[in-house]
């Protein structure tokens, strides 16, 4: 079984994937790192993440540098965002990702294009969303555990041009795949989210 978990940034699709995993037995991978992991190769090369031939040198990141901390961070999100609207870029990650999906026994996927371009067979397709509002409130309590100050509105400003350059690219743009399940998180609670996504599973998987 393949399960394919799309959506913007924040939007809790990276817990829903990591909680059907482990509900459903299966690898999971976060694709969103491997973007991340460009970005973050392209700013230590000293390139220019807009530069498709600079971003694309970085696709040969090692990979120690998935376990970097400081892949987590906003700045390297932004970065990923950056890198990823580049074609060539998209093609290097392809195939990696294509081969974790279709490995005997199936797997999770979270991203933007997993049930549009990675795995458009996929099983069963989520597209998990939320309000901006709550999107950067979230990620606002996230930094501020963590004990990083940044302002809400500050937040709120980058996940929009985030969304903006994620779902506006030409290559593979963020988009719910026609017959996907949108699962809207605004105004659910995580346990709330995680048991939405496992009952959509079950129903995907009681209409094939
Ligand atoms: O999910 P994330 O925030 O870790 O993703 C970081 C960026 O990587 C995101 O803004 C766009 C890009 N990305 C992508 O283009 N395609 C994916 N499948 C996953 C991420």
């Amino acid at each position: 079984m393949i399960i394919a978990v799309d959506g913007p940034t924040a939007s809790g699709k990276g817990t829903i994937a990591k909680a059907l995993a482990a509900h459903f037995g299966l690898p999971h991978l976060d694709t969103g790192l491997l973007y991340r992991a460009v970005g973050l190769q392209c700013l230590l090369d000293g390139g220019n993440p807009d530069d498709p031939a600079a971003a694309l040198a970085a696709c040969t990141f090692p990979d120690t540098l998935l376990g970097d901390p400081e892949l987590r961070s906003e700045e390297t999100g932004g970065l990923a965002s950056r890198v990823s609207i580049h074609p060539p870029v998209r093609k290097a990650l392809y195939e990696r990702q294509r081969s974790f999906a279709t490995q005997p026994g199936g797997a999770v996927l979270d991203g933007r294009d997993i049930g549009t371009v990675i795995a458009p067979e996929a099983d069963v397709k989520l597209f998990v969303t939320a309000s901006v509002e709550s999107r950067a409130r979230r990620r606002f309590l996230e930094m501020q555990e963590q004990g990083r100050s940044v302002s809400l509105e500050e937040i709120a400003g980058n996940l929009a041009r985030r969304d903006e350059r994620d779902r506006g690219r030409d290559d593979a743009p963020l988009v719910a795949a026609p017959d996907a399940v949108v699962i809207d998180t605004s105004r659910l609670r995580r346990e709330e989210a995680i048991a939405a996504a496992i009952a959509a599973v079950h129903a995907a998987r009681a209409r094939r």
